[in-house]
């Protein structure tokens, strides 16, 4: 997948044409629910504040960052290699991002060195989710090993869970392996026609997110992390 390709289907999300509308009119409702415990969390934006892969989407209140210059981007860079020479950023979203760059930890460093003492960095990422590639997909991940990055990066955990949870995991595989049987032309047409009838099974996620077992199967987990005022001795 190229740029053209996440220019494709960003104007199928956001589009304003006659076609991207019907489209948006006829697709299901998304197979999750999200669990509102994620936003549950005093990390009150600053001066600057930096969403990493925010695509066309014009994040308020955000420098949006991504590799592509789409519309909305208000810069094309690297999240791996941040063009910003010292600590700027009270806030940085980075919202399933980290599965499509090649050196996750890496770039977790660099997002944990342009923050401010002090400041928040919120991870979003999947464990069990099909393949999909914004541009690559390299890999998936538990809350274990975000927790990991996260204090290699000198950053302090805060809060984490399920964005998304085990029935979510459950629905967005039944879809794509019905679309498996399917010539191109008949996906959406599956996509649209089962997505409709097993989308409010979304909802027993309000029942699964808070288990400890939710981590079976748990569609995307996140994470809030702190940089401390003081750097670690
Ligand atoms: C799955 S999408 C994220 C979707 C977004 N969070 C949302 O909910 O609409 C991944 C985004 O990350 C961007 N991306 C991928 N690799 C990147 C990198 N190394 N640096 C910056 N952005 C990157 C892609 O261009 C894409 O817009």
């Amino acid at each position: 997948m190229d740029d053209r390709t996440i220019r494709a289907l960003e104007a199928v999300r956001r589009g304003e044409s006659w076609r991207a509308r019907v489209r948006r009119w006829l697709m299901p409702p998304a197979p999750l629910v999200m669990n509102p415990d994620e936003w549950r969390v005093d990390a009150p934006l600053g001066r600057w504040n930096l969403y990493i892969g925010g695509a066309a989407a014009r994040p308020d209140g955000y420098l949006n960052l991504d590799l592509f210059p789409l519309p909305g981007v208000d810069l094309a860079a690297d999240a791996g290699l941040l063009p910003f020479n010292r600590p700027l950023f009270q806030r940085i979203e980075c919202d399933a991002v980290l599965e499509h760059v090649p050196h996750p930890d890496a770039m977790v460093q660099e997002l944990a060195r342009v923050l401010l003492p002090g400041g928040y960095l919120h991870l979003v990422a999947p464990f069990a989710h099909p393949f999909h590639e914004y541009p690559r997909d390299y890999r998936r991940f538990t809350l274990d090993g975000l927790r990991l990055m996260g204090q290699s990066a000198g950053l302090t955990p805060v809060k984490e869970g399920w964005r998304s949870g085990p029935t979510a995991t459950m629905l967005v595989f039944v879809l794509e392996y019905a679309k498996l049987w399917c010539p191109a032309w008949l996906r959406p047409v599956v996509h649209g026609g089962l997505g409709w009838i097993l989308f409010p099974l979304r909802y027993l996620d309000c029942l699964l997110w808070r288990r400890v077992r939710a981590r079976q199967l748990g569609n995307h987990a996140y994470l809030w992390l702190r940089k401390p005022l003081q750097p670690h001795r």
